[in-house]
């Protein structure tokens, strides 16, 4: 419950962090999606859980956005190992997984040393 809840707020500070940079989506259709995204996603593409890529690092993005966004999309959609079919949202759209995508694989960032689970 802790831990969700650490994971919700740190969705809305990157969220608000990612609307402050500009985004290329309309507004509404953007904070649909992410709120989708801390509801669904955020469990465990924040911290790691069971060995999903952290939002925003490079490393762990790297080789899956080299696989192309098509690819991506359809992963979230079918699951891939630890990863479950649409990600838990049951809401989702497509457009909105391709808005929690880009958001996720955006401003790559090299992980701070020490910090990989
Ligand atoms: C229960 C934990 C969990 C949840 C919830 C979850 N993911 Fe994942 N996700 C994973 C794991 C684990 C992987 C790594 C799978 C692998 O490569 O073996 C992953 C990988 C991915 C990938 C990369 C796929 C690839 O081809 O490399 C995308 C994109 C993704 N998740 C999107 C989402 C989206 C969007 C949501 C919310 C709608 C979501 N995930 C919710 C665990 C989760």
């Amino acid at each position: 419950m802790v831990a969700a809840a650490k994971g919700f707020i740190l969705a809305l500070g990157v969220f608000t962090l990612a609307e402050a940079q500009g985004a290329a989506v309309a507004a509404p259709a953007k904070e649909r999606a992410m709120a989708l995204w801390a509801r669904s996603c955020a469990l465990c593409h924040i911290d790691g859980n069971a060995g999903a890529p952290r939002v925003g690092q490079a490393e762990e993005w790297g080789p899956r956005l080299a696989q192309g966004r098509e690819t991506l999309l359809k992963h979230t959609v079918e699951g891939l190992n630890n990863m479950p079919p649409l990600g838990y949202c049951m809401a989702c759209e497509r457009d909105d997984f391709l808005v929690m995508i880009d958001f996720m694989t955006a401003n790559l960032e090299a992980a701070p040393a020490g910090s990989t689970p």
